[in-house]
């Protein structure tokens, strides 16, 4: 497939984002070209709750999607010819999510569809999330190019997924692996909660670490049976609390005397990480020929996991991939991306498309 300048007609994709609480439009060109990228967090919404109230998430959705695609649209720079705005395609992430969330950005994607007579594409977000690895976020704009970095094993961490997949192409992923409890950003989420460090947890919780000592204290890493590739990070969140509290506490309880919230920042994000980095291992060791470990979703902006990932490439002989900071947490530029690799290999849904709460396996 060319893309770039040997393609001849550009494919301009609408993209639009609302599987949990940030809603995203945006504008991409040929899958890497950055027109415009809108976001919209609702963390403000949900920080006092300490968690997405869903409800409120897909309220606040349907409040604003309508005018970030008309604000996409005008940042990106497209005319309305006869009422209709010049894109070839639209994109939304129609899975996995919260169902009502998700039925706002699916609804809002087939109408338009229908009224522009534009072909639409439903997108799997944790698969829109490994894609984020291929794009850059600001100019100059380029893709990363399939060829030297297939097969790979790519592990999609969030708040609210936690996905292993062997993957042969940016479209094609097998899951090997997830979790059985929490996600990744819950159990950062969880712990910020109990260190009495805000929401969401992972800016907070590694920014309290700078400068903690992370052999403070033993927290478990627990790697399930040998050679599993699923996680459990149910038990860590506990063990946060009784080290940092006592047994028996509440979370609201007070830090035991002499505890200090940086080093169980500190020891806590180094056995996530150490457990992420194990299961990396396993899948390298275990699936034939993996050229590059890609890592995605908001917690691959933790810094922690990027310098470990650095020791893990020259160890394992593979390439590592992670998205520009940017691209890492929910965004829409990713879904438009990867809905026109999928238009590309020849997918076409039609205004039937339905929404799916459940991760696809
Ligand atoms: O991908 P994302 O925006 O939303 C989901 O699809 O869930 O990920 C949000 C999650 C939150 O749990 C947040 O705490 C975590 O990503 N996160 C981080 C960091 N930045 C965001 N976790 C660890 N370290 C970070 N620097
Ligand atoms: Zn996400």
């Amino acid at each position: 497939m060319l893309v770039g300048p040997e393609r001849q007609a550009k494919l301009i994709v609408l993209g639009i984002e609302s599987t949990c609480d940030e809603t995203g439009v945006a504008v991409v060109e040929d899958g890497y070209r950055i027109l415009s990228n809108c976001v919209l967090s609702q963390i403000p919404l949900h920080e006092r709750f300490g968690g997405v109230v869903p409800e409120l998430a897909s309220r606040a959705h349907v409040e604003v999607i309508t005018r970030m695609v008309a604000g996409a649209l005008k940042e990106a720079g497209l005319e309305r010819r006869s009422g209709r705005p010049a894109l070839d395609l639209i994109t939304v992430a129609n899975r996995p999510g919260l169902i009502g969330s998700l039925l706002v950005g699916v609804t809002a994607a087939k109408s338009l569809a229908l009224a522009w007579d534009i072909p639409l594409v439903g997108v799997d977000h944790i698969h829109a999330h490994i894609y984020s690895a291929a794009m850059r976020a600001k100019p100059p704009f380029a893709r990363r190019e399939p060829a030297s970095i297939f097969p790979a094993v790519a592990l999609v961490v969030s708040g609210g997924h936690t996905a292993l997949y062997s993957s042969s192409s940016w479209t094609e992923h097998r899951l090997i692996g997830a979790t059985q409890d929490d996600a990744v950003g819950e159990a950062f989420d969880k712990a910020a909660q109990i260190l009495g460090l805000g929401y969401p947890g992972g800016p907070v919780i590694s920014r309290a670490a700078e400068g903690g000592d992370p052999r403070s204290a033993n927290l478990p890493r627990t790697l399930l049976e040998p050679g599993s590739l699923d996680f459990s990070f149910s038990g860590i969140k506990t063990a946060v609390l009784y080290h940092a509290k006592g047994q028996d506490s509440s979370r609201k309880a007070s830090l035991k005397p002499g505890v200090k919230v940086a080093d169980v920042a500190a020891a806590f994000e180094e056995a996530v990480v150490d457990v992420m980095i194990e299961k990396l291992r396993r899948a390298v060791r275990r699936e034939a020929g993996v050229c590059s470990a890609i890592i995605a979703g908001g917690v691959a902006a933790n810094r922690r996991l990027r310098s470990r990932l650095e020791s893990f490439r020259k160890e394992q002989s593979v390439e590592t991939l992670y998205p520009d900071l940017p691209l890492c947490t929910d965004n829409a530029a990713m879904i438009a991306g990867l809905g026109f690799e999928l238009w590309e290999t020849g997918r076409r849904d039609g205004l039937g498309l339905d929404a799916f709460a459940m991760m696809a396996r």
